[in-house]
Order: structure tokens, then C-alpha cells, then sequence
């Protein structure tokens, strides 16, 4: 009997990482705001159906929904789906709960667009996720996104090894990031079935108006929070005063030495 073909199963995401939409709101709001280039180079137009993968609380999924296009955001967290769900009451969006890595949709979408979330699929679910993506996209149509690119954050994670390294943590494999080159990347959007157009790696330096210990508490709780509640305040102290030199300037202002990779693919 012949067998029914399945997506190839995707091993689970290990970082622990929880997200809690209030935090998000208060400390994260500069993910979606810094997110212009990224929109331009989607260039969303009116009637076309677009997939937002990995689309948080759905902020750029509402301003995405307002050029006309009908939007569908999805993501592997059932806080920002809820918050997500929320928003789009209002706006008149569709929100799925589902991790990238096996995406349901078949040659739905004109276009998929993610903004800062492919770096939260750890490198071995890479290939199941692009193969998703490229499963819900109609031929010659186009993939646009942008996510942390080789050497993101680079001085925040030298200063979390270092610092948790202290507690028998090994704080970038617990992170498991994927921050890959744009060599890297191309080949595994080639190998998924896209050709690039373009793809570029942007140094961007981030303002964090709440400040780096907001940040960490943030985007690193899934590491964080292997320690009990001492250490872990006494590591993000730690982190945040060897932090203070090459990140904090001279009026007090904090910044994440973020660098992102950016690209517009096609589905051949
Ligand atoms: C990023 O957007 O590059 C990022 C955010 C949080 C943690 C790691 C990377």
C-alpha cells in the first residue's frame, strides 16, 4: 500500500524561553517599530493573501492587515497567540497556533513574511521550517523576512558564557539561537526549494529605552531561569556590569548590538 507522505518531523525547541505578552509589550514594542525595511522589502499590496510567521502579539500583523492584505499570522506561543487573537477582533485577521516547523497550509499564501522569529528555530529545525514555508506558498511567489544574523548580539551573548559559565550553564547552546551568514542561509532557502534575490547582513545598534536587565529578563528568561532566584539576580547584575562599557553610552542610554540578516526569496 502506498504510503501517505507526512512533513518530516522536526525535533522539539529546548530553550525554555516563556513569553509573556505584558513584558513583551513594555520591554519588546521596538521589534515591530523597527520593522520598516523589512514591510518595504515585502511591499504588501491589497487582495494579497500574506502569512505572518511568527507573529508575536500580531502588531506588525495589524499594520500589515491595514495596506488591504488579508493576513493570517501564526505562531508557537499561546500567550502571543491570545494577545495576537486579541488585536485581531478588532483589525479582522486570522491567528493559527502553530510551531514554523509544521506549518498546515498548502499553497495558500502570495507571500510569507517574518520579522525577528527564524532565529528561534534552533539550526536542526531549520530545513523542516523552510520546507513549511515553502509547502504554503504558491509558486513564483515570496518569502521576505528578516531575524538575527551572524554575529547578533554577539557582546550580550560573550557576557551571558561568561557569567553562567560560572554556574555549569553553557548559556549559547541553552539559547539555542540560529543567527546564521548570508552564505549559510541562501544555501538552506536553496536547498528548501527558493531562489534569493536578495539577502543582506545589517548591523543595527538598538536603542532598549527599558534597559539591558529589562532586556535580558525579556529575551533570555529560558536561560535565566535555570537558576534559583539568588543567582539568577545576581547573574543579571553581573551581566549588565560587564555590559555597562560597550553598550551603555555616555548619557546613560542603553543599546543591543542587534544584526540582522534580511532577504526577499522566491518559491521555484
Ligand atoms: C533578535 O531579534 O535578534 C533577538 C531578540 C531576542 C533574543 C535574541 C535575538
Amino acid at each position: 500500500m502506498k504510503q501517505k507522505s507526512s512533513p518530516s518531523i522536526a525535533p522539539p525547541r529546548p530553550t525554555g524561553q516563556i513569553w509573556d505578552a505584558d513584558a513583551y509589550a513594555a520591554n519588546g514594542r521596538f521589534v515591530a517599530n523597527l520593522a520598516s525595511a523589512v514591510v518595504a522589502l515585502l511591499n504588501p499590496k491589497s487582495g494579497e493573501r500574506i502569512l505572518d510567521l511568527g507573529c508575536g502579539d500580531g502588531a506588525l500583523t495589524e499594520q500589515l492587515a491595514a495596506t488591504g492584505a488579508i493576513l493570517t499570522g501564526v505562531d508557537v506561543s499561546p500567550t502571543m497567540v491570545a494577545a495576537a487573537r486579541t488585536r485581531s477582533i478588532v483589525s479582522g485577521f486570522k491567528i493559527d497556533l502553530h510551531p514554523a516547523e509544521s506549518l498546515p497550509y498548502k499553497a495558500r499564501f502570495d507571500a510569507v513574511f517574518s520579522n525577528a522569529a527564524l532565529h528561534w528555530i534552533p539550526a536542526p529545525n531549520q530545513p523542516a521550517a523552510l520546507a513549511a514555508v515553502r509547502r504554503a506558498l504558491r509558486p513564483n511567489s515570496r518569502f521576505v523576512a528578516e531575524m538575527g544574523g551572524h554575529g547578533n548580539i554577539a557582546a550580550i551573548r560573550v557576557a551571558l558564557q561568561t557569567v553562567l559559565g560560572r554556574h555549569g550553564i553553557d548559556a549559547e547552546a541553552a539559547a539555542a539561537s540560529f543567527f546564521p551568514s548570508p552564505a549559510i542561509y541562501t544555501r538552506l532557502l536553496q536547498q528548501a526549494g527558493f531562489s534569493v534575490n536578495s539577502i543582506e547582513l545589517v548591523p543595527r545598534p538598538t536603542p532598549l529605552p527599558a534597559g539591558m536587565e529589562a532586556w535580558l529578563n525579556t529575551f533570555r528568561n529560558g536561560v535565566l531561569d535555570r537558576l534559583n532566584p539568588q543567582d539568577r539576580a545576581n547573574a543579571i547584575a553581573e551581566t549588565v556590569a560587564l555590559l555597562r562599557p560597550v553598550l551603555r553610552d555616555a548619557e546613560g542610554n542603553w543599546f543591543a548590538d542587534y544584526s540582522r540578516l534580511r532577504f526577499h526569496a522566491t518559491a521555484i
